[in-house]
């Protein structure tokens, strides 16, 4: 369902040289079928998903300036079977980056975003200003049939100041250095729907508070 792109080493250097990457039909219409199916995305309006706030744990605001997605975190302990093979290959990621980059990464957190017309995520980092925990983000897209009217573009800063702007396919996945690509959503005009994540070298005491 989803291919070891972690496994490819254009794309390993890539992610080092230009510091992110982008990845198509990285996964198929059943990975996105059973997800669809997995997650309670019709919820979005309900305690399932929360809005997105902005920050760790006591400093979160949900700041709508910002952003203003709805987001659904993944736990380990979830029972759907595409959920589980979704932590396999995260697993197999983690191993991948640890040896390609030699990082000490030991935690992994994901949530799926749910953004409704209109939605946006101002341009950011990855990184908390006081942390500097997460090293790689990886996105995936589960929109099938989006077109460039639909906007929700991925807008993704060079380190020159130009930019690239990435639509969010269905199977098409995006990589990139955490603290160091600057990047935001533009205003989706049709729900948009993505799994994002953060590989990260956590200190000790940080693994064992749940981090
Ligand atoms: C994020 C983010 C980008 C996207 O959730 O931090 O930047 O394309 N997402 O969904
Ligand atoms: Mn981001």
């Amino acid at each position: 369902m989803i291919k070891p792109f972690w496994e490819d080493d254009e794309v390993l250097d890539t992610l080092a040289q230009r510091r992110w990457v982008v990845i198509d039909d990285a996964f198929d219409e059943r990975f996105i079928e059973a997800m669809e199916q997995a997650v309670p995305w019709q919820g979005a309006a309900s305690d399932l998903f929360h809005r997105a706030a902005i920050g760790r744990q006591a400093e979160q605001q949900v700041i709508r300036e910002i952003r203003s997605d709805f987001i659904h975190w993944l736990d380990r302990g979830d029972t759907e079977a595409v959920i589980q093979y979704f932590w396999q290959q995260v697993d197999a990621m983690m191993e991948a980056f640890r040896r390609a980059f030699f990082l000490p990464i030991n935690y992994y957190e994901g949530h799926v975003a749910v953004y409704p017309p209109g939605a946006f995520y101002k341009k950011h980092l990855d990184q908390f200003e006081k942390t500097s925990y997460r090293q790689i983000t990886l996105i995936l897209y589960l929109n099938k049939d989006w077109q460039e009217q639909d906007g929700g573009a991925l807008r993704v800063y060079e380190a020159d100041g130009s930019h690239t702007e990435v639509l969010p396919l269905a199977g098409r996945a995006v990589l990139m250095q955490s603290a160091e690509v600057w990047h935001e959503v533009l205003p989706a005009r049709r729900t948009r729907k993505s799994l994002t994540g953060w590989f990260s070298c956590l200190p000790m005491e940080e693994r064992f508070l749940g981090g």
